[in-house]
């Protein structure tokens, strides 16, 4: 029986814990942030692991989903035009369209807009970084509402590609390359560029906040030890212990909405407190904002 979320309190103690990854974040030359599946919990989608994970209600689908995709293309695009055979993943699909970003979402939006947060690497495919303002975003395991050719790697947004049931598979219009949905299976490579983006912004990364990942799915799960690695600071935002608790620089116990909140506020109000004519350790970012457009 998979353990029930803890009782949440914002005690003093973990607000001076949320107030030195303020810190340790205005500091940051290059911050980036990790997310999974958590944060989108309070946006009504449930995770896959842990207390009302998907694969722990419906076991984890075969490891060589993608494998089975290039095996016969056809009887999967057939199951994706007729979802009603697996009820899960419709509704995992009706889920995904009626939601919304929440706080959590809205805080690493502002920080990405306030120039403290240089990028969110995310493994959801819900889109709602997205929605809720990020502008930089690498979507390590892809987006639901996008359709990806095997070959050329581009991207389609859904209605950009005729689907016609009676000649499947869907074929790129650019290459001719066999097209399936952008989501990464089981099996299935990151795409190289999505891939090479992460690791660029890793390779830069000097402080990496990390929220609502089980970190067990690799290689986005090695992401946040490659930081540690290069001697960066890693900050964990996770209700529960996760495979990163142990190595975390800075563990943050708590739902990413109001936890990321409260970081932000710790954040601007750091910021507004060294505003100019005060002794500042470190330029607050804000004002070196030339410099926040590196992107
Ligand atoms: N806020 C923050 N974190 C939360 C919250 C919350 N409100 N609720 C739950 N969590 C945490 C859980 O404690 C857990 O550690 O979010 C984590 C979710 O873990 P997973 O369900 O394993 O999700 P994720 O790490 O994103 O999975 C990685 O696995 O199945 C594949 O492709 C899928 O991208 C996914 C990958």
């Amino acid at each position: 029986m998979a353990e029930a979320l803890p009782h949440f309190e914002l005690t003093p103690e973990l607000d001076a814990r949320i107030a030195r990854a303020a810190g340790h974040l205005r500091r940051a030359r290059h911050a980036v942030a990790l997310t999974g599946a958590g944060l989108s919990v309070e946006s009504g989608i449930p995770p896959f692991r842990g207390p009302g994970g998907l694969w722990t209600k419906y076991g984890e689908p075969p490891m060589d989903g993608y494998q089975r995709f290039v095996r016969d293309p056809v009887a999967a695009w057939q199951a994706r035009l007729n979802p009603e055979k697996e009820p899960w993943l419709q509704g995992l699909h009706e889920t995904l369209g009626r939601a919304k970003p929440n706080d959590g979402h809205r805080a690493l939006a502002a920080l990405e807009a306030d120039g403290v947060l240089a990028c969110t690497i995310t493994q959801n495919v819900d889109d709602l970084h997205s929605l809720a303002g990020s502008r930089r975003v690498a979507e390590i395991h892809g987006n639901y509402k996008l359709l990806r050719c095997l070959e050329c790697v581009t991207r389609f947004a859904e209605g950009e590609i005729a689907i016609d049931a009676a000649r499947l598979p869907p074929r790129c219009p650019r290459c001719g390359g066999l097209v399936k949905g952008d989501t990464v299976q089981f099996g299935e490579p990151i795409p190289a560029d999505v891939l090479r983006r992460c690791f660029d912004e890793v390779a830069r990364c000097d402080v990496m906040l990390v929220a609502g990942t089980s970190a067990t799915v690799f290689p986005a799960a090695d992401l946040p030890l490659e930081v540690l690695r290069g001697g960066g600071t890693v900050i964990e935002v996770n209700p529960l212990p996760s495979e990163l608790t142990r190595v975390a620089s800075l563990a943050l116990q708590g739902p990413g909405g109001t936890v990321l909140t409260r970081l932000l506020d710790h954040v601007r109000s750091a910021a507004r407190s060294a505003a100019p004519g005060a002794a500042l350790e470190t330029p607050p970012r804000a004002t070196r904002k030339g410099k926040g457009a590196f992107a």
